[in-house]
């Protein structure tokens, strides 16, 4: 259904007809409309109203002197008061139409009219183009929410959750709610916690997903399942994390990895088809963890452009220039990108992608810009010939070319390169909005250093399957075992993600050892799903999608903000309702907490 169409039953004691419906077809019916007043026109003897509700905008005329006390109200009418009008539907005077409106053809000449609430000169305007910063718009979202804009992307959002639910329902899943009051699951962020009143000094985490009760269904033998599942994270937030999001959250029993992806593929064909009449390419590519970074220095790659990392470490193995000479004894090595014809770059364009560059980590940026005569840039000077010969010839250099270097750790290199790379698109302007490019990034490392100095973490999750080959040697060479784990991208935005679970206690445990856990230390955490695995656990794995990011791919939003109702800030407020908010004293104590004092001591 779009705006403008006819919907079936929502006549009311108060409406029978949408804003958005009628057309030169009804001329002559007697209708009754309700909406909010979104422009106004006073022509002297006629008044021009043009109502507004979620389905569309229909212009009314009144014709003060002619309806009697109703008149005199009209002419009270100001922007967004809520009105209730009866008349008849008549098409518009020669000249009048407005085919920018689907109601354009037709007007309703008002008999009746009555004011059904009164509204205050609103802090923004919500017809046309908005000016007021997201602040303001976030603490009067009613009135943000009356926009067109939000209104489409949460009408889209709707038919997102349902097209879900078909296609899943359809292919066997079923749907189940696990409790929002749970025991920590670690999915990396920290948790929301919630004390206890009964059990003094205890807390319920809210679900950072719904994982574990996710596996203990399928040990519970209810073989596919999926949840619309809110899930809740303490994290650092940007324009794709909210603190409290969505997931589309599917678990799978007796599958391996193609079962899954091909279950996920069809997901979001029929997505991409419903919404948006887009037939997409199955299956979808698949890029290993490893080639992702290499190749693009992120395992969120955006394919819709080449633009790929060349490796330039080997052109300088006998270089005497001292920065490079430096980073390479250390075991780092030289990626750079080459922009074709960007050696008309200026000094100042070029000094933006350094602070792109340093965006990853990169302390610097070097450049070479090779003119046809000769080479220029902050590199240039400092290289033999021989060793531009070689980046010439690695980098498949031609005159008008820039060759654009970092020297460091993969650890740097790789983030910065990624900044840049996606910098240099939008300027190049190398990305076609129209491609949906869709890849599956496989096979990542199952454990990680998350910062020099770290323990081992998780690259997903600890309940994530080992590579069958790499579960022997996992305890000796922890960094070199692959997880049987699989994200999906979409035009360089992570989409979700899923495994292949472990369903052996042994292999669970051993994880939970390579952690860092003690045995009474997991054996606390995770007994009861230790003890699960001992009673017959099938084969399983799953994904999860996140749905609020499909639903801001779908509408073409650049934040989430723009397809959540009522969304938190950065700094995770609701500025509307003001959460989070105070306690009082007696609160407190009930739920046995005591306040902090300014000096980090208790009061
Ligand atoms: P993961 O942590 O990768 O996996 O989350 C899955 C997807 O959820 C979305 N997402 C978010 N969206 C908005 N705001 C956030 N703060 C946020 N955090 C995550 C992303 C992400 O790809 N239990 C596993 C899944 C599994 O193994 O089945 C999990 O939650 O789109």
């Amino acid at each position: 259904m779009k705006r403008g169409d006819s919907v079936k039953g929502i006549e009311t004691s108060y409406r029978d007809h949408t804003c958005g419906e009628l057309r030169k077809s009804d001329e002559g019916k007697e209708v009754h409309l309700c909406g909010w007043v979104c422009r106004r026109r006073d022509h002297g003897g006629l008044i021009f109203l043009d109502l507004r509700d979620r389905y569309g905008v229909t212009q009314v005329v009144i014709d003060p002197s002619a309806i009697g006390e109703d008149g005199a109200m009209a002419r009270s009418v100001r922007l967004e008061y809520v009105v209730q009008v009866s008349g008849r539907v008549a098409a518009r005077p020669e000249g009048m139409v407005n085919p920018s409106l689907e109601t354009g053809e037709i007007e309703v000449r008002v008999e009746r009219l009555r004011v059904l609430a009164r509204s205050e000169a609103t802090p923004f305007q919500i017809e046309g183009p908005i000016e007021a910063s997201e602040d303001i718009r976030l603490a009067y979202r009613y009135l943000d929410l009356r926009r067109s804009e939000l209104q489409r992307n949460l009408h889209l959002r709707s038919r997102l959750m349902k097209i879900a639910r078909d296609t899943l329902v359809s292919r066997g899943f079923i749907e189940i709610e696990t409790p929002i009051l749970t025991k920590r699951t670690p999915e990396g962020a920290r948790d929301y916690l919630v004390p206890s009143r009964v059990h003094a000094g205890k807390f319920y985490a809210l679900p950072q997903s719904p994982q574990l009760y996710k596996e203990l269904l399928m040990f519970g033998g209810l073989d596919r399942y999926f949840q619309i599942a809110r899930c809740f994270r303490d994290e650092d937030l940007r324009a794709d994390r909210q603190p409290e999001f969505t997931q589309i959250d599917i678990e799978m029993s007796f599958v391996a990895e193609p079962d899954v992806m091909e279950v996920t593929e069809s997901l979001f064909f029929e997505l991409f088809s419903s919404i948006l009449g887009i037939e997409l390419d199955r299956p979808f590519p698949r890029l290993a963890y490893r080639d992702a970074m290499e190749r693009f220095g992120t395992d969120r790659p955006d394919l819709r452009y080449s633009l790929e990392i060349v490796d330039f470490t080997a052109a300088f193995a006998d270089t005497s220039f001292k920065i490079i000479r430096g980073v390479l004894e250390s075991g780092g090595r030289v990626r750079g990108l080459v922009v074709r014809g960007g050696a008309r770059y200026s000094r100042k364009e070029i000094g933006d992608l350094e602070s792109e560059a340093k965006k990853g980590g990169a302390q610097g940026l070097l450049w070479a810009k090779s003119t046809g005569e000769g080479w220029s840039g902050n590199v240039g000077s400092h290289l033999s010939d021989g060793e531009l010969g070689e980046l010439s010839r690695r980098g498949g250099v031609e005159p008008g070319d820039l060759v654009l270097l970092i020297a460091g750790p993969d650890r740097v290199t790789s983030p910065s390169l990624d900044s840049l790379r996606r910098s240099l698109a939008r300027r190049e302007g190398l990305c076609d909005d129209t491609r949906q490019q869709f890849v599956w990034i496989v096979e990542p490392p199952l454990f990680e250093i998350a910062e020099e100095g770290h323990a081992l973490s998780s690259v997903h999750h600890p309940f994530t399957s080992p590579a069958d080959e790499d579960v022997a040697r996992m305890e000796d060479d922890p960094l070199s075992a692959s997880a049987r784990a699989y994200d999906i991208v979409l035009n360089g935005v992570e989409l979700g993600g899923g495994s292949i679970r472990i369903n052996r206690r042994d292999v669970q445990e051993k994880i939970f050892a390579i952690l860092g856990m003690k045995e009474e230390e997991y054996a606390h955490e995770f007994g009861f799903l230790l003890e699960a695995l001992d009673y017959g656990a099938p084969p399983l794995g799953g994904i999860a999608l996140g749905m609020d990011r499909i639903a801001m791919m779908l509408a073409g939003a650049d934040n989430l903000r723009d397809v959540i109702a009522f969304p938190k800030t950065t700094a995770a407020q609701g500025l509307m309702e003001g959460s989070p908010s105070d306690v009082n004293d007696m609160e407190l104590k009930e739920l046995h907490i005591k306040r902090l004092d300014n000096s980090g001591g208790l009061e």
